[in-house]
């Protein structure tokens, strides 16, 4: 009843928004410019574009339509770096009947997969890979096994993309599972994001191999996010996303949610760890975990090695006892999983957005 509430208020709230929505997506259409003063009024787009210039000249993939001065700025204000709008229009998508179609009623989970696979092919020794490049638009990455799936959620970014040319995909998809988080946690954890990754081309698509094997344990889990530069408590921290969503026979062969809330971010995931009862599910399919009680749950072995290892444990005994930390601590780690391997420009600074359906 909880989870209907929600949604019924964030889709009223994109309800109010579409109208607006609707004239600022016309208004960003490429068109060439028909006036004559058309020069002076690109520059004048260009002195107020200020600081965000870097932005404008290195993304912009298409010329906005300028017509007037006001057109300009505008421009600049509301289309080159509003990444307010952006966040919003994520939203929406979140809340759109498209979304609530899908499966469990949200794109919310697979979106955040997108943006964490996208992110986690960082190697800390090699400073390649992470989340600058947005590289899995591109077969080989695109076909690893790791990222089967995860054109659902590119393709349903697309058009928000497409209505604002301006951004990055690396930017869009790390502020797309930025909103994602904060809003399938009702606002619960915030996440600051900041703007500046930049695409690549082919050439930088990062090796198979570097996201982690969920048949595998803790040395492997050790192995693979140490290379990110990440230590266990954000291990089992980051681990903890998987209170969303749920595996995919067609997509790793695994089946099943992790929690009875699949697109609510609550600390659920550590405490059913802890409270449920896990045998080997019998089943022809790769080694997963059920719950003994309601028959309906599942973990990875990769999860379970977060309760079998007593260093992990000691983490998700206090993320299972104090969902306020989790909130907290998951916010901050998960700022620093979307910033990986990205070289920031100086001027970049942290933008905090207000979750729009909590
Ligand atoms: C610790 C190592 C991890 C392993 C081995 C792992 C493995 C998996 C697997 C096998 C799936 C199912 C994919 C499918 O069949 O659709 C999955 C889904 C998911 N993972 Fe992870 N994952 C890990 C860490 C993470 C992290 C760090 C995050 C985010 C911070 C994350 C977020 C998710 C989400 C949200 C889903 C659900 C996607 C959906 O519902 O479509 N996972 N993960």
């Amino acid at each position: 009843m909880f989870r209907t509430a929600f949604r019924s208020a964030a889709r009223s709230a994109a309800i109010r928004t579409s109208a607006a929505g609707a004239s600022r997506r016309a208004y960003a259409t490429t068109q060439p410019p028909k006036s004559s003063n058309t020069g002076a009024l690109v520059g004048i787009a260009a002195l107020v574009a200020g600081g965000a210039g870097y932005y404008f000249y290195s993304q912009n993939e298409v010329a906005p339509k300028l017509q007037t001065a006001e057109d300009a700025t505008r421009a600049v204000k509301e289309h080159k770096v509003d990444y307010q709008k952006v966040y919003k229009e994520i939203a929406e998508l979140l809340a759109s009947e498209a979304s609530e179609a899908y499966e469990d009623g949200s794109y919310g989970p697979v979106i955040v997969r997108l943006a964490w696979h996208a992110s986690g092919t960082y190697d800390k020794e090699t400073g390649t890979g992470g989340s600058n490049g947005a590289t899995m638009r591109f077969a080989p990455e695109s076909d690893h096994g790791a990222n089967a799936g995860l054109k659902v959620a590119r393709d349903a970014l697309e058009p928000i993309k497409q209505a604002n040319p301006w951004i990055s995909y690396s930017d869009l998809w790390t502020l797309a599972g930025t909103c994602a988080i904060q809003e399938l946690s009702l606002g619960n954890v915030k996440v600051p994001w900041r703007p500046g990754r930049q695409d690549k081309d082919v050439a930088a698509c990062t090796p198979d191999g570097r996201l982690p094997d969920a048949s595998k344990e803790q040395k492997h889990l050790r192995g693979i996010f140490y290379r990110m530069g990440f230590n266990d408590q954000e291990i089992v921290l980051l681990s903890g996303a998987h209170a969303l969503g749920r595996c995919h026979t067609d997509r790793s062969g695994f089946d099943g949610p992790w929690t009875f809330s699949p697109t609510v971010l609550t600390n659920a995931y550590y405490q059913l760890l802890k409270s449920e009862k896990w045998s080997w599910k019998k089943w022809d399919g790769p080694k997963q975990f059920i719950d003994d009680g309601s028959r309906s749950l599942m973990m990875l072995p990769t999860d379970m090695a977060l309760i079998k290892d007593k260093e992990f444990k000691k983490w998700v005994d206090i993320y299972a006892a104090d969902e306020k930390r989790f909130f907290e601590d998951f916010g901050k780690v998960f700022t620093t999983l979307m910033e990986l391997g990205v070289p920031f420009p100086v001027e970049s600074k942290p933008i905090t957005f207000d979750a729009i359906n909590a």
